[in-house]
């Protein structure tokens, strides 16, 4: 049995394969706990986490609260507005001040990467990063495999495409971390704006065609184009992005008769998918929601309740 030694969780990027087998293993023992009429567990009674989110988030911030709160952990959820941030102060000194309170978990979400890496060398508290710019987003690419194996029972030899504005996804980064780790083959599609140059270094395939993609997989990853990110133009229209790579059900009609669709959320309805593909029986999109809190539950377990201070 395998022994969790880190403080942090930073990226997919440096975990092995086994710790990432070891964190999905002990998600299973804890996605229970949601079904039950009593939604909790003493795993972490007395510890205290912080969602230190400098970004907006609906899903990782509610779905690492909740997590904490069916651990019996308190939650200190930081607010940017009405806290000193807006007179100047750092990550890494309101990570300390808040540490001087005795805390024992930083969840931390920022726009500029490596934000969470900066803050996990200047504290002894745990880190766990909820995504930072388009660098990673590791529980989210670790709700994902967890997702994928429940499903198709396994991930080795899977094939996964990835598709749409891969250049500013962190939640591809880790994915593709992942998935490559695990075994499974990974497609990345999109406009050739969108996918930059080397992916292929990362073990990926690139095609520019969903046809392409749709054919070959098992599952068809689809991303929000993320215009508020985009600071040029990258595709000329909205309309020919839809035509190109949004997906519907005449498209889905196309892949395997098993294909399953995946989206990390928000969607941009009618953009990269439509909503009768989002909503048909072949979409995953709210199950990978629901398996977020197992997940993070795991995460949060390793870091917080099975760490020794020692280790
Ligand atoms: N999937 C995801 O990270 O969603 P949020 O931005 O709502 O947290």
């Amino acid at each position: 049995m395998m022994r969790w030694k880190r403080k942090d969780l930073l990226t997919l990027e440096e975990l092995s394969k086994e710790e990432i087998e070891f964190i999905l293993e002990t998600a299973k023992s804890f996605k229970e706990v949601s079904t039950r009429d009593v939604k909790k567990v003493p795993t972490l009674r007395g510890k205290t986490i912080v969602n230190l989110f400098f970004e907006p988030s609906t899903r990782t911030r509610t779905s690492f609260e909740l997590a904490a709160k069916r651990l019996s952990a308190d939650v200190l959820d930081f607010s940017i507005g009405g806290s000193s941030v807006s007179k100047g102060e750092s990550p890494v000194d309101t990570a300390r001040n808040i540490e001087a309170m005795k805390v024992d978990c930083f969840i931390v979400r920022h726009s500029v990467a490596g934000v969470p890496k900066l803050i996990a060398k200047e504290v002894k508290t745990a880190v766990i990063n909820a995504g930072d710019d388009s660098h990673e987003h590791p529980t989210q690419g670790l709700l994902d495999l967890f997702t994928i194996r429940e499903k198709k029972g396994k991930i080795k030899g899977l094939k996964i495409a990835i598709i749409g504005d891969i250049r500013h996804s962190r939640v591809a980064r880790s994915n593709i971390w992942g998935l490559t780790k695990l075994g499974a083959s990974v497609i990345l599609c999109g406009p050739p704006t969108l996918i930059p140059l080397g992916m292929e270094k990362m073990g990926a395939e690139v095609t520019f065609s969903l046809k392409e993609a749709i054919k070959k997989s098992d599952i068809l990853y689809f991303l929000r184009v993320q215009r508020e990110r985009q600071k040029e133009t990258f595709f000329p229209s909205i309309q020919e992005y839809v035509h190109l790579y949004g997906m519907d059900l005449e498209s889905l009609k196309e892949g395997k008769k098993d294909l399953l669709i995946m989206h990390p959320g928000p969607i941009n309805r009618g953009i990269e998918i439509k909503s009768e593909v989002a909503e048909s029986t072949s979409s995953l999109i709210l199950e990978q929601v629901t398996n977020g809190i197992a997940v993070r539950m795991a995460v949060l377990y390793l870091l917080v309740g099975k760490r020794s201070k020692n280790d």
